[in-house]
């Protein structure tokens, strides 16, 4: 852990700091005065994005044991805001994808948002301040994958500890955006060219729908009409039809096209 602190400001930690929405939280919350501790597998990425704002820097694979402890330690340590972003798409479909792979996925998607969300509540809860973004996805509200699953899961679990917290001024909040520009996609080799430009945001815009639906104690932000309205046919339609629009709306499943 490097330790290059500012002397005032409340904390943000951010995992996934390296690249897209991550880096878009760093740069939002160092331009509002935060100290930033930045998380991320990636060293030469993590330290330039952190170069920009005299970070802190944890370079952590979070999948790793040890790693994760050391992420857990620093949050106990106490800070004011974290973020779980870190995350990853499959390039396979679910019959193709090795159960190490799930794993992994499901552990940097559920068990790393529960114990660094633990880890950095009480603090919170005694100074009745400050609170959790964890990145869920508008494709939570869909069978599609396991990646949606994890997804719904950190909607889920959100929503339910804002239940918890809430009373003490500690808000949770789960981020749910659509199909974001970043290099997510990329680094999952998916084919994105027949989605139309207008479902598209850039990662500036949905944090800054992040930043203000937590501070407004929301549990869920969804950025944009466009994920609105399609999260609201999700929970409006039957739930046959919509099984039924993903089993028909392309050979690979949606995490692929429909994010
Ligand atoms: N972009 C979208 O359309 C979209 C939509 C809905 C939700 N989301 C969610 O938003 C979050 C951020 O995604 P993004 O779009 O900003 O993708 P991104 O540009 O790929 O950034 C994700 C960052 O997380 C890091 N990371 C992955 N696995 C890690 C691990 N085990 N330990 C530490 N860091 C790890 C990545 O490092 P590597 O590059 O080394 O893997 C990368 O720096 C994810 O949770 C994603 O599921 C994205």
């Amino acid at each position: 852990m490097s330790e290059e602190r500012s002397a005032s400001g409340p904390t943000a930690l951010v995992t996934g700091a390296g690249s897209g929405i991550g880096a878009a939280f760093a740069r939002a919350l160092a331009g509002e005065g935060y100290r930033l501790v930045l998380v991320d597998r990636d060293e030469a990425r993590l330290k330039a994005v952190a170069g920009e704002f005299g970070a802190e820097t944890v370079v952590a694979d979070l999948t790793a044991e040890a790693d994760l402890a050391r992420v857990e330690a620093r949050c106990r340590e106490g800070v004011d805001l974290l973020v779980n972003n870190a995350g990853f798409g499959h390039p396979t479909e679910f019959l193709a994808t090795p159960v190490e792979a799930e794993i992994a996925m499901a552990r940097l998607h559920m068990e790393v948002v529960l114990r660094l969300t633990l880890a950095a509540l009480p603090s919170m809860m005694e100074r009745r301040s400050g609170g959790v973004i964890n990145l869920a996805s508008v494709l939570g509200f869909f069978p599609s994958s396991t990646y949606s699953a994890s997804k719904s899961w950190v909607a889920n679990f959100s929503r339910s500890a804002a239940r918890s917290t809430l009373p003490a001024n500690v808000a949770v909040t789960a981020l749910c955006p659509g199909f974001t520009r970043t290099a997510f996609h990329d680094s999952a080799g998916m084919d994105m060219t027949g989605i139309p430009r207008f479902l598209w945001l850039d990662a500036d815009t949905v944090v800054a729908t992040a930043l203000r639906d937590w501070r407004r104690g929301r549990s869920l932000s969804i950025p944009g009409w466009q994920n609105k309205t399609i999260v609201a046919l999700a929970r409006l339609l039957p739930m046959r039809l919509v099984d039924r629009i993903m089993t028909t709306s392309g050979k690979r499943p949606l995490a692929v096209r429909a994010r």
